[in-house]
């Protein structure tokens, strides 16, 4: 089985008994980030979900008045539906085919000003450098804010990703085998309102949440069925629920446990990756076009536009073979729920939906998995060239 999440595995769960045995469980994230680089001095607040921390900064959370949201079309749907809840102005751009990053051009196209906010996300970890968007003056630069879901520890312009940004959102449960947990950082946050939010209960929130986070042999019987059940279909983030909360302190506490592992994993990523680049058939495939300090939450490949139809099933081909590949985000903000959000037609975005598929890595692979995985391609594309 190759998969591509993350569960919480025994000796997290032990090292963590030692500190609540030492009563050692205040977590300070501001020391557990400098440890591990990143050198914020500034406010750092949590929240139980990234989403939850984007409606707090939406909702009032910051030093100044947002009036319009600018962000890729090609994200996570709900932190488009964050906006529309918020009543601010959505207007979704495009991004660019080789980068699956943001296209910039909207600056010019819309203007902006104070009363904006971008949100800026390094897609599946490939960092967007914002040195473009620091050149619009001080007086008139929009709120920046960077979405690190699945790119802590991605670099770019000798910093993390993000630096340079007034905001950085980090989540954690993406990347950690965490069961909640998201930062934000940055001086303009208000911490006022903040105050009154209260802790997620946390820990896991039923026996589901238990079994389906934790690691274990249970988890082959829960990958068997994975790999029999058909593929979601499409679902509108329309019906997304949620409350703003804090971060469990459980949450926190796999958080800090798993930082300084985190960082080594993404080094073992970035080798492997170079095997990859070398097994991926380029007849079907355009891998994305990375920068160096990508920090690979997944490999993503698009299929080349005349392979799309064979997106889907190909996923679910991949899947019963035991390979637990991914197709985000094809269900981006960009279908009718969405419409009057999209001043221009989001061609690429509508490509990426379509073609896109992430190829787990993960550190442990060893040379003969990432194989494997590449056979199991190979044998799938034949068999679709047979018919
Ligand atoms: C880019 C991006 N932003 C935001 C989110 C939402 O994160 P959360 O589930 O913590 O609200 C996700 C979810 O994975 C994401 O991938």
């Amino acid at each position: 089985m190759i998969d591509i999440r993350e569960t919480l595995q025994l000796k997290t769960l032990l090292s963590i008994a030692k500190r609540i045995v030492k009563r050692d469980t205040l977590v300070d994230f501001r020391e557990e980030l400098k440890n591990s680089g990143y050198n914020f001095d500034e406010t750092i607040l949590d929240f139980n979900l990234l989403r939850s921390a984007f409606s707090f900064i939406l909702d009032g959370g910051v030093k100044r008045e947002i009036k319009r949201v600018f962000m890729p079309g090609f994200i996570c749907p709900v932190m488009a539906e964050v906006v529309k809840r918020s009543n601010k102005e959505l207007v979704l751009v495009d991004s660019d085919l080789q980068t699956f990053n943001m296209d910039f051009d909207f600056v010019t196209k819309f203007g902006v000003g104070k009363n904006d906010a971008i949100l800026i996300n390094h897609t599946f970890g490939n960092p967007v450098s914002i040195k473009t968007l620091l050149k619009i003056p001080q007086n008139n630069r929009p709120l920046i804010i960077s979405d690190n879901a699945l790119a802590l520890f991605s670099e770019i312009d000798g910093g993390y990703a993000g630096v340079g940004a007034d905001l950085i959102m980090l989540n954690l449960h993406k990347q950690f085998a965490n069961t909640d947990g998201a930062l934000v950082i940055g001086n303009e946050l208000l911490k006022n309102d903040y105050d009154v939010i209260k802790k997620d209960s946390g820990i896991y929130k039923n026996f589901t949440d238990v079994v389906l986070k934790t690691g274990g042999i249970h988890q082959n019987l829960i990958n068997l069925i994975r790999s029999i059940m058909p593929l979601y279909k499409e679902v509108s983030a329309k019906i997304s629920r949620w409350s703003v909360k804090r971060m469990s302190k459980f949450g926190g506490l796999v958080f800090r446990e798993s930082l300084g592992n985190l960082k080594n994993e993404i080094e073992k990523r970035r080798e492997l990756a170079i095997l990859y680049d070398k097994l991926l058939p380029l007849k079907y495939f355009v891998p994305q076009k990375i920068e160096e300090g990508h920090s690979f939450a997944n490999y993503a490949v698009r299929l080349k536009p005349e392979y799309k139809a064979l997106r889907d099933r190909m996923v679910a081909d991949l899947r019963s073979e035991g390979i637990f590949v991914d197709r985000m985000w094809y269900n981006s903000p960009t279908g009718k729920d969405y419409k009057k959000f999209i001043p221009q037609t989001l061609n690429n975005t509508k490509i990426l939906a379509k073609t896109v598929i992430n190829l787990p890595i993960r550190g442990d692979y060893s040379k003969q998995d990432v194989k494997y995985l590449f056979r199991a391609i190979d044998k799938i594309l034949k068999n679709y060239s047979c018919e």
